[in-house]
């Protein structure tokens, strides 16, 4: 039997994860956040203190670390880290940590073996270049950069107050140039990716359009 896969990639802000979440209840079927692998294994290097840079290590505790998702939630060694993975710590140091080719080799796997007998829906930056080159439908989902920092302004705004629009801006931007120029799978668009440009868009536009697309219209 086949199983429905559907990639969304695209810059950090472009509304990846909220698009993927409803297109997920919508159709019934799992929504898989791997950069919330990345940023599980970002959090466990920060908590034991390792060096950003020092790969041997993270590669180690990659290969030590057990993550997986139950019911929309993240578990990291069995606890767990929903929120930890959200801090601003984590944002700063996710893209060091993913542009280890060893860490990519060892997340992708698990993710590949998660779309092996369910369908998915599957963020991230190379699900349609690299972990689900086979996927019924895949999306570059983009927005303007002063959109997609407004968006996440507005959102830990509520959250955290000494956070600057700035600093949320000049961190979007630091993450999108590692993450496009890393040589291991980087963020690019698939040849076959169908870009949505979500600048002026309301969420529920963009789930209708690709709605609209896995429908054939
Ligand atoms: O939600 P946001 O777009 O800010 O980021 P995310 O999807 O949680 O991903 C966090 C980071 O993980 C990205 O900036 C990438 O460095 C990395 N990532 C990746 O390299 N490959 C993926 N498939 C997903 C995320
Ligand atoms: O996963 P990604 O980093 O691509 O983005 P997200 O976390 O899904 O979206 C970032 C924020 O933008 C969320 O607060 C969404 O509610 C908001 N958003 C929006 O305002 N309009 C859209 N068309 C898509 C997302």
């Amino acid at each position: 039997m086949e199983y429905i896969q559907i990639a969304i990639d695209g810059p950090a802000g472009a509304g990846k994860s909220t698009i993927a979440k409803k297109i997920a209840k919508c159709l019934d079927i799992t929504y898989i956040d791997t950069g919330a692998m990345y940023r599980a294994l970002t959090y466990k290097v920060l908590v034991n203190n390792v060096d950003i840079y020092n790969e041997e290590e993270i590669i180690k505790l990659a290969r030590e670390s057990d993550i997986k998702f139950f019911q929309e939630n993240i578990y990291l060694d069995n606890q767990k880290v929903n929120e930890e993975i959200r801090s601003i710590e984590v944002n700063k140091n996710v893209s060091y940590v993913a542009k280890i080719r060893e860490v990519r080799l060892i997340l992708v796997n698990l993710q590949r073996k998660i779309a092996l007998d369910q369908d998915v829906i599957m963020d991230g930056r190379d699900i349609g270049t690299h972990v689900l080159p086979n996927a019924r439908l895949k999306i570059f989902l983009t927005a303007s950069v002063e959109e997609r920092a407004t968006r996440r302004y507005t959102e830990l705004k509520g959250k955290c107050n000494d956070i600057s629009f700035n600093e949320i801006k000049k961190d979007i931007i630091n993450r999108d140039k590692i993450d496009s120029e890393r040589k291991s799978a980087p963020l690019v668009k698939a040849e076959d990716a169908i870009v949505i440009d979500t600048t002026g868009l309301s969420i529920d536009d963009v789930v209708e359009k690709i709605i609209d697309l896995l429908r054939g219209e």
